[in-house]
């Protein structure tokens, strides 16, 4: 499950200065494995300075082309965007996981809004055949907006926000209330069918906030947080009413790995892999999703979610990232995703 594939890089394209388009070549072998849905991300691993690091970036490119590329902007202290941005080069090969995420492309009349380097999935979902796709962007300024060109050229109908210029019919400011609302007033966003929110998470908890507060349903607006945050802060405590001692069990692909683990001692995901477990992982942060499991007997305490949705944590699915068991027995299961 936690399958990783060396990826030539073969194309580099510099998009801003401090952004790139990495392009990997997808081989016949591998074709099946990389088919993706628009929305979806990969994750690449890469050992930098004696360190494994992980990250997932939003595939940008059209789902039906026979190459996959990412967009990668550059995060201030960001190890893999510093690594992706500066040092790789073409002809270079990546570990690269096979696509996941359920932040997908549905509906025929589709709203992205998008700040950063949240543009990248949302780029994928304009190069697929919707009928109406109505972009809302925004961005610090015009020489950082990634993808620009691109965009330019794409027969969808856009609206451009920049915070600390004022560029010629673009918005001033955030993507925040009064750029929606004025751009309700000449779109009737009530006639659209979905809504993809990307960026970071003031952005989308603002947007999600207006869009509910014009009455279109919850379950119309989906979101990913992820691609803004290349650092995530693990700042908050878990809270447990007792500390047990638990027999955890974890499968995967088929195999058990049996042992014990208070509850206030590593994640169920670290916790396994020093047993040997071979299990998937990238932000270690509660956002990506990677890591997601089912707990089949016993429960566990998770210290964060920003990924799963309720229905998900309802029946039973967790991040091992977060997760620590609070009954004696707990069984967790990889398989069952
Ligand atoms: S590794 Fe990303 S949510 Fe757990």
């Amino acid at each position: 499950m936690n399958n990783f594939y060396q990826l030539k890089v073969s194309k580099i394209n510099q998009l801003t200065p401090d952004a790139v388009e990495i392009t990997f070549s997808i081989s016949e072998e591998v074709k099946d494995i990389f088919r993706f849905q628009a929305g979806q991300y990969v994750t690449i691993k890469h050992e930098i300075n004696g360190e494994d690091i992980r990250r997932s970036y939003s595939l940008c490119s059209n789902p039906n082309s026979t190459n996959i590329s990412i967009g990668v902007k550059r995060i201030e202290n960001g190890k893999m965007s510093t690594f992706l941005t500066r040092e790789l080069e073409v002809g270079n090969y990546l570990s690269v996981m096979p696509p996941l995420g359920s932040f997908v492309l549905n509906g025929d009349r589709v709203v992205g809004i998008c700040a950063g380097s949240g543009i990248t999935p949302i780029l994928s979902m304009m190069k697929t055949e919707v009928s109406d796709f109505v972009l809302i962007y925004g961005n610090k300024k015009r020489d950082s907006a990634m993808f620009l060109d691109d965009i330019n050229k794409m027969s969808v109908k856009s609206y451009f926000s920049y915070s600390r210029e004022n560029v010629p019919n673009c918005f001033h400011g955030r993507v925040n209330n009064d750029v929606l609302k004025e751009i309700h007033r000449s779109i009737n966003f009530l006639e659209f069918d979905y809504f993809y929110l990307c960026g970071p998470n003031e952005m989308i908890s603002n947007v999600e906030e207006y869009l509910l507060s014009i009455n279109v349903p919850k379950n119309k607006i989906l979101f990913e947080k992820f691609t803004s945050d290349d650092i995530i802060q693990d700042s908050e405590e878990l809270s447990l009413d007792e500390v047990v001692t638990s027999d955890v069990t974890v499968i995967i692909d088929g195999d058990e790995f049996e042992y014990q683990l208070s509850s206030d001692a590593e994640t169920i995901l670290d916790s396994a892999m020093e047993e040997g477990a071979d299990l998937p992982f990238s932000c270690k942060g509660a956002v990506c999703c990677v890591c997601k499991a089912k707990v089949i007997e016993g429960k566990v305490k998770m210290k964060q979610n920003f990924s799963l949705s309720e229905e998900e944590v309802d029946e039973g699915y967790i991040l091992t990232c977060q997760s620590h068991p609070i009954t004696e027995k707990v069984v967790v299961d990889y398989d069952e995703i």
